[in-house]
């Protein structure tokens, strides 16, 4: 494969899916393939797709379809477009992917990312009748992907994949695998890496990232929080965050973590899901609304600025309208400045799809929306609360007026300043002036910029 050829690659899903997406430009660039931000004339398109929920599963064949398009253009022109698909749906499918879609030629597991060059040369090679991997390799591709840059100032970094806690409505045990944690030698010389090629924060992703438990460098096993610590040590690294945790795996000695390390931001996601405990057990979460509650408590007590955020689902078969009005109780116990919730989507395979008293659709839809107010509140509130507070933030985009630049607070909020063009892909210290619908606004504040307090 030679000369200049036009990659696009579209990404669903999670965070952990933008990482690979990013793999997956490596990959190819040694083979001069160059990323577009259009799939017109393209020579490979990837559809990078996420399984968790039907909507965002069937939305992939849907764009397979206005694919077809420009595929149909291409070969008009005598050219060829390729098209992959690879991330979740393609492991859930496989093969039976290219019955639903012909226009498919290649369908690739999230674990064999490494192999998709030879898998591209193969379809070029053959006449149209598909080139298949979904396997779970036993040598990890993380071992055979080309070390990644820094493509701004604040970047993802995968530590963990897979997940080994089945819950009843989750297709990821099965679409990622088991757990598989890269060894610390190979996490360190990556965060090194990106901090040198400009990050100043590090995003550590996993599907169940604080049960992060690897290989030491000099042999033995590291904890996460160990992790933590030595990550935390990098110079030039301002921010340390990770994501998705669960309750379960949150240690005392991850908690001292938080305490000791000014690095991590004081925001958690730690999905809790559900208020109820009967749902919590049903859903095979493992941990009551007690545990959960406590575990924040601990948290808090080790960093008292410390705030949450979590993921909901509302309407699992057989929630009442009073196991729902626990959730709600949660959320106003617990105070989420911020969430993502859902509606239960039964999906194949999963054993909560087979369970009897399926929540109706205009069910789900009214709890979500009360869910989501409920949040929102919250959110609000403390959107206004940050007003006249001098805050940590890293700018990374430029505004859409001249000077301006756009940049997130520990908490994640967006914030627009006007600063000098030296502190773009910093931190700086910001003094929060007013509360827009979106985002904050900011002014340039003579302090030392610090995470670690406001
Ligand atoms: N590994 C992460 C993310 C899992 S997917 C974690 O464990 O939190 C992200 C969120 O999608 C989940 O937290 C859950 O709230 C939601 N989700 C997963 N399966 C779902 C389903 N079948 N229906 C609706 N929401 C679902
Ligand atoms: Fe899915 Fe549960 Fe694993 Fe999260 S912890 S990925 S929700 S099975
Ligand atoms: Fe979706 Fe797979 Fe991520 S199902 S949420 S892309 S792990």
């Amino acid at each position: 494969v030679s000369g200049q050829k036009k990659l696009f690659v579209k990404t669903y899903g999670c965070q952990m899916n933008v990482y690979d997406s990013a793999r997956i430009r490596d990959v190819l660039a040694p083979f001069g393939y160059a990323a577009a931000d259009t799939p017109a004339d393209a020579d490979l398109v990837v559809l990078n797709t996420c399984h968790i929920r039907e909507k965002a599963a069937e939305k992939v064949f849907s764009d397979l379809g206005r694919l077809r398009p420009f595929h149909q253009a291409k070969e008009a022109a005598g050219g060829r477009m390729l098209v992959a698909v690879a991330g979740c749906v393609a492991q859930a499918e496989g093969e039976a992917l290219r019955a639903r879609a012909p226009i498919v030629d290649i369908v690739l597991g999230p674990q064999v990312t490494h192999r998709l060059p030879e898998m591209v040369a193969r379809a070029l090679r053959s006449h149209g009748e598909g080139v298949f991997d979904t396997e779970f390799p036993a040598e990890p591709k993380f071992d055979h992907l080309p070390p990644p840059v820094a493509e701004g100032a604040s970047a993802f970094l995968a530590i963990q994949e897979g997940c080994d806690r089945f819950c009843t409505y989750c297709v990821v045990p099965y679409t990622r695998g088991a757990e598989y944690a890269r060894p610390a030698v190979q996490v360190l010389a990556e965060a090194r890496r990106l901090v040198e090629t400009g990050a100043r924060e590090i995003t550590l992703l996993g599907q169940n990232v604080n049960a992060w438990a690897g290989e030491a460098p000099m042999g033995g096993v590291w904890s996460f929080g160990r992790l933590l610590r030595e990550l935390a040590g990098i110079p030039g690294l301002s921010r340390l965050r990770y994501i998705t945790s669960h309750p379960r795996s949150v240690t005392p000695e991850l908690v001292a973590a938080h305490r000791e390390v000014a690095t991590l931001v004081p925001f958690l996601h730690l999905p809790i899901q559900a208020g109820s405990d009967r749902i919590l057990a049903a859903m095979n979460r493992g941990h009551t609304v007690a545990d959960y509650v406590r575990t924040v408590a601990a948290l808090k007590a080790a960093r008292p600025e410390m705030q949450l955020s979590s993921d909901f689902i509302v309407g699992f078969p057989g929630e009442t309208e009073a196991e729902f009005a626990e959730t709600l109780a949660v959320i106003r116990e617990v105070g989420f400045i911020q969430s993502f919730s859902f509606k239960y989507s039964p999906r194949p395979g999963t054993p909560a799809a087979a369970l009897p008293g399926q929540v109706a659709e205009e069910e789900k839809a009214d709890r979500l929306a009360r869910v989501q107010a409920e949040l929102a509140t919250i959110q609000t509130a403390f959107n206004q609360a940050c007003v006249g507070r001098t805050m940590p933030v890293l700018f990374d985009r430029p505004g859409r007026h001249s000077g301006q630049m756009i940049g997130r607070t520990p908490y994640m909020q967006s914030v627009h300043a006007r600063l000098p063009q030296a502190a773009f892909g910093e931190v700086r210290a910001v003094r929060i002036a007013a509360v827009g619908p979106n985002s904050l606004r900011g002014e340039a504040a003579d302090v030392e910029p610090r995470d670690a307090a406001e």
